[in-house]
This record gives C-alpha cells, structure tokens and sequence, in this order.
C-alpha cells in the first residue's frame, strides 16, 4: 500500500468554498481538479466499456481515432450473449489491467441499459433486453475490473434506451416499470459489486434531468441500493450545477469553466445549497481520489497476447448460431475439415471486419484478426474470396460486377461461407436506426448465392439485431455481433468447429419492426417518449402478447443436443420470506463437447396485476463433455416471484399459483412446475371508496356488510335484482350505494361499517 497522499476529512476542512466547487467539476475531458496546495492530484476518468480508450495527449475532445493501442474486446452485445458470468469476470479483470498500467482510475463502462428496441443506435454496448441478465453480467465485469485496483463507471444511469433526442428527451415512465425493468440491472451490479462510479444518464425522467435528479440519484440509488461511491454526470449532461450538487451528482465532467463551479459557491453562500451537501460531494470526490492511488504507484504492465487470445474466447462465447440445418443428411456447421478446402467465402466483412461500434466506446486495437485470413490460416490454404457487395466507407467497387463475380465463385463452391452485416455508418452512438433491414445490395447477394449453392452459411455481424425475412433461403446462420478485434479468428474457429458454437440471443429477433414492444412509442415526439408498453419489454412483450418471432429470447444453438431431466421446484416459508429451490440435471447428449446454458424463469399467471407471461430469474452456462451431466440448483427468494406494488410503493408476493418453468430459451421450456405460494395480505384496508363486491369479498367486511343489511332489510343478503344491474351495483363505491338507497344501506350506516371493519 502506498502512502496516501492526503488525509480525507482534515484535507476536507482545510478546503475554501471556491476549491471545493471547483471539485465538483472536472479540470479537463477526462481529468478531475487537483489542488496542488494541499496535494489533492487529478485522476484520470475515461472510456469504456470494451476497451481502453486512452486519447493521446494532442488528440482533441471528439476526436475517436487517436488513443493509445488497448485491448479491444467484444461489444457489450456480444459479451452480453455469453450468458457467462465466470466469462466476463476474465474480462473485467483483463479490463482493469489495462487501465491500470495506463493510469487510468476509472473506465466508464459497463452500460446496463435495457434494449428497449431494437432500433436503438447504442444497443451495441448493451448487454441485454433482460434486467437480470444485464445486472449479473455487470456485476461480474465489475467485481473483475475493480479487482485491479481501479474504478467502474455503471453506465447510464437511468433510463437511456434510445439515442434520438437523447440529450433532452423526458422519458414517460411509471414507476412500476421502472422498478421492474429499467432499474434492476443497475441495483444488482450496484448491490453485488460496489461500482466506485455511477454515471448518469442525459435524459430526463418524468421531466427531471437524471443528473438532478434527488429521487433516483440519492433516494434510490443511495438510500435504498446502499451505493456507496460517487455519481458522476454523463459528459456535459450536468445542467444546474447547484441543482445537481442538491440531487446527488458528486463530479460533473467534463472540466467546465471555473464561472460554472462559481454557481456551486454562490449557491452555498445564498443559503440555496447546504454546505455540508456540498462537502459530501467533495468527500466522495476525494475518496474517489484516495482509493486510485495504490493501483497509480504500480501501474504494471499487461499481456497483449494473453488479452487477445482473451477477447477470442470472448468473441467465440458470445456468437450465436442461430440455425444449422442439414443438407444431404449433415448439418452444415462446422464445415468439415475434409471439405473445408472446397469452401469458397464471399462479402466485404470477412476482409474489412466489424468488430466495434461508433463513437465514445472506439478502441484503437492491439492487433485485428479477419474471418478470411484466420479461415486460410487454419485451413492451411489460400481459400477463394469474393467481396459480393460494397460496404459504405469500405473499398470502391460495383455491385453489379462483385455479384456477378460471387455468384460464380459460388456455383463451383462446395460450401459458401458469407459475411454479412450493418455497415458501419448504420448504428452509432448519437443516433438510432430508421429501420431493421440490412442493406439491399447485401440481401441481393444473398438471394443470388442462395439460389445456386444450397450449402450458405451466413456470419452476421451487427451490434443489435437486424431483421432475417431471408433466412429461409439459408441452411445456417451465426450471429457473431461486433466481436472486438479477435472476431475474425473466434468466427473461424466456431465454423471449423474448433469450438462449439455456445451464444445465447439476450435480444429477442422479432420478424418484423411492428411487433416490437416500443413500436408507436419510439423515439417520442416533442421531447417526450412515452414506455407505452410498461413492462413488457423484450420477450416479456412477444411471449404475452404471443406474437410470433424469427427467433426467441435465450435461443441458441450448438454442435451438440442437451437433455433436460429431473426438473423440480419446491416451496419454503411465504409472503416475504418465501424461497423457491430449483433443480434439473442437464446431459451433454450430442457428439462433441460444448456448452449450454440453462435458464430459469417464473410467471404468476394470477396476479392483480398485469404481469409478463414469464420472467427470467437465473441462468447458468455449464461446459459437459459428450455423455457427461450436471446436476444444477437454483434458489429463488421473494424478490424473484415479486412485482413492485404501484399503490404500496413496494415490493410484493402475491400468493396464488406461479409457474417456475427451465428451458433452453424463452420458448423452449423443457419442464414446468406449477406451485401455490402463500402470499402476503395485500388487500387495502375497506374504505367508504371501496366497492360492493370489495366488501363482499372481504373476510371483516363481508360479515360486517352482511350485520349491516340484516339490521336494516332483515335479510343479510342483497334484495334480488337484475343480472345486470347486480353486476352493475357490484362495481360500485359503497359511497355511492348510501347514497343512492339501491340497498337501503344510508350514510351512517356505512360510517358504522367502516368503524366495524376497521376494529
Ligand atoms: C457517452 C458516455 C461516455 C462519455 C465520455 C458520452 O457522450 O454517453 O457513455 O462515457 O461520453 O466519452
């Protein structure tokens, strides 16, 4: 450990007013405020989240190109489809290294907000449309990051799903929707790793800018979370300094001029901003500071090699294979290495490749492996390449003639591996896609092959889904996302089957742009978006609404089959101390060994409130070897068999059946359980608001209501009546009935009720 070079509290009182704004504010891009005399240093705050990017010194704010070499490891959307939290824990750490031999303390990354579309522009550094899956894979890259000595920055704190308007856009959202679906990836990583940094996010929520926001930033995020490092404002998103400081925003970043730090000061001494608000803020920034040190005394260095071959494993966990049918009687993946030297590949991708996406997040990578060479490498020969098709900002070229030119390769081709993907002027940070399709030149390339070799394999690289109206015409799809600069070797070795193919889609594939959740509701209008779809978003939304998709949430497939056995689950305890335990043996039934990745999910097909038709709750990728199996358990609490009551404000079990269902996707449950669980009493207490059937229904009040009737009709049932208007009268406020006379029931005699039922 390092001598500190500053005591925190005794520094903290020797600060002016103006020195300590000043701290709540940057110096420059990515440097916090040093004040030299009482030997605070500055550290160093910078991108995230795949990589390490560190600009060099005469590069200017926006400029993307100019950093030093780092790592660059899959997109989150690639990483996000390992499901493998032991995976991204390796990650993280490789992270960290690197960022600490660079003498960066914080990486701003990882973002965990939720793919609410499929259109949105950042998708790419998302992980998942899922909370839990997003938060677990957080919080191991984390735990795994933080381990080196430097610092997190859980990324975009809250509700940032879309990229349109993203600077000012209030985002419309009920709090039930918030609680359940854009808040719990955040609460996970921050509950089970201890981000040092929260960033939030540009927007608004229900016209509060989250980096002023008392309620989510110091309400939740603090009180309730517990979060206990600093919250650091998205670049330039810090609007009312003072304001901020008051909601619990410690560092707004960049460095601003220091008239801007002035209005923190001039806050304080106008009695607008407590001091002692103030000072937290600088002891969070303080902190923040201290705890930099060691890993800045020893920066140590990092293994290149070590870290790609890293980013390979990554890049080959996280694709997905998405269909591989057979053709004369034999899947077509893995290319059979007999065979392999009569394939022939073709599109612009497997030569130029697409392994990261644009803007704040570009790394300049250690070394770029491409599909074509790592296939001629480890094929030992110079396999035929064709381009097929021009990419935007890629090498000049006809389409007419590089077509032409493919389709030819093709028709002598044994197998046809094609590249296909967004070009990269289609998703970036900053904007978001109009639309789902990939580029026409590329579908007419595929249509053309397709229609004179039957044996295509297609490799899609994209940072968030696209369509796939043509994936009829194909025997095989992988999905490899934007694979980080080792991509290119981990699709070679998937298609050469050195390693099964183990992704897992953490983004439903829809069919068509109107079915997805937020279609109508996206990307808002006059600054404001609506989340008219509420909670169910992703696969909560197609599997409720039963809508038919191209491919579901937690599908993929391998070069082996997987037998699911012994499925159960048991209740113990209730209410809020209900668990549930879960078990299933899972069996590696195929030819080769491989990965599969066993999900749990709960539904509670009687709630009183409208609740997904299921949830995912836990998962776990196991590796088997062919023959071997694995008996797993899973413990679910409260928490996972809970909704977020909207009148209560709080978390609930509702008792009645839930159905606990494990499968290999959304769509594939290989056994379901059903269970009673004994919930907690959530009726609101009897009220003169409350309607007849309330009371009725009520185990006080039905007697009660009963004793009030005889004592006034003589009959402690309601007089006969119509079907209708009893079905009408039923619906009805008490208050209302008093009044009316319908029952004979008056005012005082339903003042006497509610005194009854209250006792
Ligand atoms: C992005 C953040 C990023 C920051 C610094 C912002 O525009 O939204 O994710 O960390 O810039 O580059």
């Amino acid at each position: 450990m390092s001598t500190l070079p500053f005591d925190l509290e005794r520094t903290l009182q020797s600060l002016t007013l103006e020195e300590k704004a000043a701290l709540t504010s940057g110096h420059t891009t990515w440097y916090t405020e040093a004040v030299e005399r009482l030997g605070i240093p500055a550290i160093m705050l910078t991108d995230g989240p795949h990589g390490v990017r560190k600009q060099i010194p005469s590069a200017k704010a926006l400029d993307l190109d100019n950093s030093v070499p780092a790592t660059c490891f899959p997109t989150a959307a690639t990483l996000g489809s390992t499901w493998d939290v032991g995976l991204l824990a390796r990650v993280g750490e490789a992270l960290g290294r690197e960022a600490r031999a660079n003498e960066v303390s914080v990486l701003l990354g990882p973002g965990v907000n939720i793919k609410r579309t499929p259109l949105c522009g950042r998708n790419f550094e998302y992980f998942s449309e899922d909370p839990a899956l997003s938060g677990d894979l957080a919080a191991a890259l984390i735990n795994g990051m933080q381990s080196q000595g430097i610092g997190a920055s859980l990324k975009h704190f809250a509700a940032n799903n879309q990229e349109s308007d993203r600077m000012r856009v209030s985002v419309d959202v009920d709090e039930r929707t918030l609680r359940e679906i854009y808040f719990p990836a955040f609460e996970r990583a921050v509950t089970r790793a201890h981000p040092w940094t929260v960033m939030c996010s540009y927007n608004k929520i229900n016209d509060v800018f989250s980096s002023q926001n008392d309620r989510l930033l110091t309400e939740v995020l603090r009180g309730e979370w517990g979060h206990d490092g600093l919250v650091v404002s998205d670049w330039g998103a810090a609007h009312d300094r003072a304001a901020a400081v008051a909601g619990g925003l410690d560092l707004a970043m960049p460095g601003t001029k220091p008239s801007r730090d002035d209005e923190v000061a001039d806050a304080v001494r106008d009695g607008q901003l407590p001091e002692a608000v103030l000072n937290e803020a600088v002891r969070r920034v303080l902190h923040l500071v201290l705890r930099s040190q060691e890993a800045l005394a020893s920066p140590g260095e990092y293994d290149a090699a070590a870290h790609h071959e890293l980013a390979r494993e990554a890049a080959a966990a996280g694709a997905v294979l998405l269909k591989n049918d057979p053709v004369d009687g034999a899947p077509v993946l893995p290319l059979d290495r007999a065979h392999a030297v009569e394939v022939a590949v073709i599109g612009e991708f497997a030569r130029t490749p697409r392994y990261q996406g644009a803007g704040s997040s570009q790394i300049v990578p250690t070394q770029l492996d491409d599909a074509l060479s790592a296939l001629r490498e480890q094929v030992g020969r110079e396999l035929p390449f064709a381009a097929g098709f021009t990419v935007p900002g890629g090498p000049f070229g006809d389409d007419d003639a590089l077509l032409t030119e493919a389709v030819a390769l093709a028709r002598t081709a044994g197998t046809v591996v094609l590249f296909l993907g967004l070009p990269p002027v289609d998703e970036s940070e900053g904007f978001d896609r109009p639309h789902l399709d990939l580029p026409e030149n590329q579908v007419a390339a595929l249509e053309a092959i397709a229609a004179v070799n039957p044996r295509v394999a297609v490799v899609l690289s994209n940072g968030s889904v696209v369509a796939l109206p043509w994936a009829d015409c194909v025997p095989a799809v992988l999905e490899s996302w934007l694979g980080g600069q080792a991509g290119g070797a981990a699709v070679a070795d998937l298609l050469l089957g050195v390693r099964s193919p183990s992704g897992r889609l953490a983004e439903t594939i829809p069919h068509r742009l109107e079915d997805t959740p937020a279609f109508g509701n996206f990307p808002g209008e006059y600054g404001q978006v609506r989340y008219g779809e509420g909670v169910l978003v992703g696969y909560r939304w197609y599997d409720t609404r039963q809508i038919d998709v191209a491919f579901p949430f937690g599908h993929g497939l391998s070069y082996s089959t997987f037998d699911y056995d012994d499925v159960a689950a048991t209740v113990r305890g209730d209410g809020a101390d209900v668990v549930v335990d879960v078990t299933v043996t899972v069996q590696n039934t195929g030819p080769v060994a491989a990965a599969e990745v066993v999900q749990v999910y709960v539904g509670d097909p009687e709630a009183t409130v409208l609740r997904p038709a299921r949830e995912l709750k836990a998962f776990a990728k196991v590796g088997l070897a062919p023959g071997e199996s694995q008996a797993l358990a899973f413990t679910l609490g409260a928490r996972d068999l809970s909704f977020w009551h909207p009148v209560l404000r709080r978390w609930v079990v509702e008792g009645g059946r839930f159905v606990v269902s494990v499968g290999a996707s959304s769509r594939d449950l290989r056994g379901s359980i059903e269970l009673e669980v004994v919930g907690e009493d959530l009726r609101p207490p009897l009220t003169r608001w409350s309607t007849l059937s309330e009371w009725m229904d009520h185990p006080v009040g039905g007697p009660v209501l009963a004793d009030a009737l005889e004592r006034v009709t003589g009959s402690r049932t309601l007089p006969e009546m119509d079907f209708s208007m009893a079905g009408m009268i039923a619906q009805m406020p008490m208050r209302f009935i008093s009044l009316s006379g319908f029952t004979g029931l008056g005012q005082e005699d339903l003042d006497a009720m509610v005194d009854a039922a209250e006792s």
